[in-house]
């Protein structure tokens, strides 16, 4: 099948806010089903996600079907005006797949067979799972293709949530296959991996096993291979799908639900292609402190993904989850305020996992648009709210955020830091990343997120805080942006391998070394609990403290902004800035406390000719989508308990104690 550009691929449109849930009627009696209809018209919903796991209802024995049902309920949804985002059901293969089938149930990476009862049990790369998946996606797709009501299709149901990795027999036959295609030799195989270590050097591709628990740790390179082997594994589940439904019903769109900055296991550039509309779950942990600053990131790192277009929240939750330790109801207004963040960051649609709360089933106690108990509740009263003040949100669809500063993310950094057997067991790819964003999100500067190897152009701005895999030509293309004005600002660890997981020599960070104007010759980390001073060098950044790691680093062009004055880096640079070409590239060889990396990132801000707005209240977020036209809509998100006061162009905006305005400036 021929790769269709994001331009000539069938378009998401509903002509307003999309709102509504995954739908689950076969999990109630019909009676039941009109009432639903007539409440999600009460809430405003105009979207369903319809059959998510309803295979073993659609095919309820092999080759047989049963799309009566389906069909009552879909002409229920469509007299209604309700539209429908159809699901293929292949995320929960039926009782009757597993008993044909027992070997293709996955094998966790101790050798555990997991079991039935659950969902999602199969083997991606089992061939009996491709071809019932492929069956009753034809199926389905045969009978509802053209059907006015389905504006979209949803394949399968978060890919590499729980079944990520398969260890079984006929992973490791796929495993072999795909290195194969990879390396073409095993020679080439060998030099990729470095097997010379460990005397691990193979004759023969049929020698290659997967990563298994071992009486050691297996080979970094054979761990991050077998990760890019299992995202392409269920990217190929998905384009089979894809295909198979784009051929039966080809101008309707087409997307699987990712979950962005919450599981790892794909990489999401790669599948962010193979979809026509990006759509996304998000969850808050509910206990995390200032949990709404993941959401932020969750949303900017979809936008991003979408290349920027509009995109679509798949599901988020009403309330309480059911999954974590202490699932703990939101808050009131704190549902609209989660909604409207994602819609600022560039969501066009606002679903939730579920419409009505199940009665039975492990996912009993998670919440719902409506709750057990019933439509007299304040939560039932929020979401009707919210369907009505998304109603009125229409002209939002299709306008962008923009953003002059990005952040690099990479799926390739995050499994290579996995492998573990660091220089501490601090690295790790969210610790940096996550304080660099929430730094900005803080200051009010809204960041997208980018491929080491995308165009920088558009931006000032590029942070590099956990960039551990950098090829040549990610370095190339940084460096070539810096060179010609862009403000580079990179943290330790950056730049440390090339793709195969093979360190850059001659001194840390090997592969920026030029750009930053700095050469370590030693990593010194610190002991967890360990805060050491640093001395200011640069009259804009003030003293302060540091934790977690320093570096034997020695300057070589750059000027030191921040030195160590204590511990085993004392004398050392902590933070450097390097003119490189026509633009700056900062240097940050330790974590610094929270003032202190606040001082640097404004400063690099400044390099950048970023301003940074002032005067905001602090806990407040404030995001801006553009329209084609001009139009503006600014989203200020109360995030705090007071009521608060915003400039904004001029004027002063009251935003009400963890509520939401909307301010609207057409031209
Ligand atoms: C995921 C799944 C849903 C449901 C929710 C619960 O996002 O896609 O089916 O299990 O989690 O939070």
């Amino acid at each position: 099948m021929t790769v269709q550009s994001a331009s000539e691929r069938p378009r998401f449109d509903l002509g307003s806010v999309a709102y509504g849930g995954d739908y689950n009627p076969e999990q109630w009696p019909e009676e039941i089903w009109p009432q639903d209809v007539a409440l999600m018209r009460e809430a405003g919903v105009n979207l369903v996600s319809l059959g998510i796991f309803s295979w073993a209802r659609l095919e309820p024995r092999p080759g047989e079907y049963d799309f009566g049902w389906l069909d009552r309920i879909i002409g229920l949804l469509h007299e209604a005006g309700i539209r429908i985002d159809l699901a293929t059901p292949t995320a929960a293969p039926p009782a009757w797949f597993q008993r044909a089938n027992p070997h293709v149930r996955p094998v966790t990476v101790s050798g555990t067979v997991l079991g039935y009862g659950a969902r999602q049990t199969y083997c991606p790369s089992s061939p009996e799972y491709a071809g019932a998946a492929a069956r009753i996606t034809t199926e389905l797709a045969r009978r509802y293709a053209g059907h006015p009501a389905v504006v979209l299709w949803h394949i399968h149901n978060e890919y590499g949530c729980h079944t990520s990795r398969c260890y079984c027999e006929q992973s490791v036959s796929a495993f072999r296959a795909w290195l194969a295609d990879r390396y073409r030799t095993v020679e080439a195989l060998n030099a990729a991996w470095g097997t010379a270590f460990w005397g691990q050097l193979y004759a023969d591709f049929d020698e290659v096993d997967v990563p298994r628990e071992a009486p050691a740790a297996a080979n970094p390179s054979q761990q991050v291979d077998f990760r890019r082997f299992s995202s392409d594994a269920l990217l190929e589940c998905y384009r089979r799908e894809r295909d198979i439904v784009r051929a039966a019903d080809p101008s309707v769109p087409i997307t699987t639900n990712f979950m962005a900055g919450l599981t790892d296991n794909l990489d999401l550039w790669q599948w962010a292609e193979e979809v026509d509309v990006v759509a996304n779950d998000h969850y808050l942990t509910a206990a995390q402190k200032d949990n709404h600053i993941n959401l932020s990131l969750s949303a900017d790192l979809t936008r991003s993904l979408a290349g920027g277009r509009p995109w679509l929240l798949m599901e988020h939750s009403t309330s309480a989850v059911n999954w974590q330790g202490h699932n703990i109801a939101k808050r009131p207004g704190e549902l609209a305020r989660n909604s409207l963040a994602h819609l600022a960051r560039g969501a066009d649609g606002i679903m939730f996992f579920q419409w009505r709360a199940s009665r039975n089933g492990v996912e009993k106690f998670h919440s719902a648009m409506v709750p057990h108990a019933g439509t007299d509740t304040r939560l039932w009263r929020e979401v009707v709210a919210l369907g009505a003040r998304l109603g009125k949100l229409e002209e939002v669809c299709g306008t962008r955020v923009e953003a002059k500063a990005a952040i690099v993310w990479d799926w390739e950094s995050r499994w290579n830091l996995d492998c573990g057997n660091k220089p501490s067991t601090d690295l790790g790819f969210r610790e940096r990343l996550d304080a660099f964003y929430a730094c900005l999100w803080h200051a009010g500067l809204t960041v997208d997120f980018v491929h080491p190897g995308a165009d920088l152009s558009g931006y000032r701005l590029v942070l590099a805080p956990s960039m551990y895999v950098t090829s040549a030509a990610w370095a190339e293309n940084l460096r070539g942006w810096v060179r010609s004005g862009g403000t580079l600002v990179s943290s330790y660890f950056t730049g440390i391998v090339d793709q195969n997981g093979a360190v850059h020599l001659g001194g840390y960070p090997g592969a920026l070394r030029d750009i930053l104007g700095v050469r370590t010759e030693e990593f010194l980390p610190l002991l967890p609990g360990q805060r050491v001073k640093l001395a200011s060098e640069d009259p804009g950044i003030p003293a302060g403290s540091a934790s977690r790691w320093a570096e034997d680093l020695r300057l070589d062009g750059a000027a030191a902004v921040l030195r160590h004055s204590e511990g085993p880096g004392a004398g050392r640079p902590a933070v450097t800035r390097h003119g490189f070409g026509e633009g700056t590239a900062w240097y940050l060889a330790t974590a610094p406390d929270q003032s202190t990396l606040d001082a640097v990132l404004r400063a690099a801000c400044a390099d950048a000719g970023l301003a940074l707005p002032v005067g905001r209240p602090a806990g407040v977020e404030c995001v801006r989508r553009v329209g084609a036209g001009g139009d503006e809509f600014d989203f200020l998100i109360n995030h705090t308990d007071q009521d608060v006061v915003v400039p904004l162009g001029g004027e002063q905006v009251t935003v009400p104690a963890g509520r939401v305005r909307v301010v609207v400036s057409t031209r």
